[in-house]
């Protein structure tokens, strides 16, 4: 009954943190290309520029002031709620997937056998501890210096993966850069761009001049957003692909996997202007395609595992691996604590059903160790061993 609630939290807190990340994310792309198509060019009475819009059968028509407005309207909308909701259901759904099962979600005792509650302290002091780090970065003289500040700020981050990719199981360190990554991007929103915004509004209400600084701040911080948005939105899908978080690489392919979204996101805030940059779109297709090459199990040797005996092994000695270290998880009733429907709806407890997986089974315990998931049953190296044979040479 336990488990049965845990998958509804998880759902429900999961779509929730979906929808309202959908509502930040749109939002931020939304004002990021009415920014890029202001129609600029003969504006006068303090007018930036403006652009005509048809959508859902209607037509908009939309101003952006240089300043303000000489007159501030009744009613002006603020977008945060969307940003805060989105790190509240996102740390939520952090409790509920990593923190509730620590053990089998952000531990890897072959990586470091830690206990739930030092993990956790890890995870959560990662996400505060972030935030002062970059924040002191961008108040330092570093922050007059934009590009370097970015330099700076990914290298801490490649430094971050590597770091975490030493103390969590690998899904478990992907999620906490995102989580870290997304502490910072809505902490930007919540201490610095929401503030300046009001500040503005406050000066214009008392009728002062604007402290310019605070905008620039402001746009400083929101750049940084901007870049972060797609890399951030990898990792909240990464815990689909083992083939990243899985790979002994799995901190480095993170890092290009950074770069080459970030490039992404770079052509298209340039898109508009005249110093867009055409080649970007196909090296970014370039490099993915190389990333894939060389993280590709091709490019492993084809050394089998320590003890495997390099000929087909007895059907018996199989089924009794899959049944003591995967079908206590993967049955259609699963007997271990925690879970109330096989996991990613994978069932190993026919001879049809071990059959039918054997690519699958190659790719999660014999190529990695991403099964049994942070090794809870206790998989030996031996036992690997034998699916490899079994894999490679059949069974008798
Ligand atoms: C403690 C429970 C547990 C045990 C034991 C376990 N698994 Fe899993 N397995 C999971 C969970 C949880 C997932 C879903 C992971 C995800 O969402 O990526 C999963 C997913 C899978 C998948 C689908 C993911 C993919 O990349 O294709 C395969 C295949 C799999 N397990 C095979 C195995 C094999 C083989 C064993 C035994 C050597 C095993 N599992 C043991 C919990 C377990």
């Amino acid at each position: 009954m336990e488990a049965f609630i845990h998958e509804w939290a998880n759902l429900l807190v999961r779509w929730l943190h979906l929808i309202v990340g959908i509502a930040w994310i749109g939002a931020s792309f939304y004002f990021n290309w009415l920014e890029n198509n202001l129609e600029r060019q003969g504006k006068t009475g303090g007018i930036a520029g403006d652009l005509w819009a048809v959508h859902g059968g209607g037509f908009y028509y939309l101003q952006k002031f240089e300043v303000a407005p000489p007159k501030l309207p009744e009613t002006l909308h603020w977008f945060k709620w969307e940003a805060y909701t989105t790190w509240m259901t996102g740390v939520a759904l952090l409790i509920v997937v990593y923190y509730y099962n620590a053990q089998s979600m952000l531990i890897d005792s072959s990586v470091a056998d830690l206990a739930p509650w030092q993990a956790i302290a890890i995870g959560i002091g990662t996400l505060i501890v972030s935030w002062f780090v970059y924040d002191g970065l961008c108040k330092s003289p570093l922050a007059k210096q934009p590009k370097l500040l970015a330099l700076v700020g990914f290298a801490l981050l490649v430094l971050l993966s590597w770091g975490l990719t030493e103390v969590f199981s690998g899904r478990g360190a992907y999620i906490h850069v995102g989580a870290a990554i997304g502490t910072c991007m809505v902490a930007n929103v919540f201490r610095v761009i929401i503030p300046s915004q009001k500040a503005l509004v406050r000066a214009m209400e008392t009728g002062q001049e604007p402290d310019g600084r605070l905008g620039k701040n402001a746009l400083l911080r929101s750049r940084h957003n901007n870049y972060l948005t797609l890399p951030v939105l990898f990792i909240m899908i990464s815990n689909h692909f083992p083939s990243t978080y899985a790979h002994e690489w799995n901190w480095a392919i993170l890092a290009a996997l950074m770069v080459i979204s970030a490039g992404v996101r770079h052509y298209f805030n340039i898109r508009h202007l005249p110093e867009k940059k055409v080649w970007i779109l196909p090296v970014a297709a370039i490099a993915t395609v190389a990333l894939m090459l060389v993280t590709s199990p091709m490019m492993k040797s084809e050394a089998p595992r320590e003890g495997a005996t390099g000929a087909a092994v007895a059907w018996a000695d199989v089924e009794s691996v899959i049944h003591t270290r995967c079908s206590s998880c993967h049955a259609a009733e699963p007997q271990f604590p925690g879970y109330a429907s096989p996991p990613a709806g994978v069932v190993l407890e026919t001879r049809e059903q071990i059959e039918a997986r054997k690519a699958d089974i190659n790719r999660v315990t014999v190529q990695s160790n991403y099964m049994p998931i942070g090794n809870l049953t206790g998989m030996t190296e031996e036992e690997r061993a034998l699916l490899g044979d079994w894999v490679r040479f059949g069974s008798q």
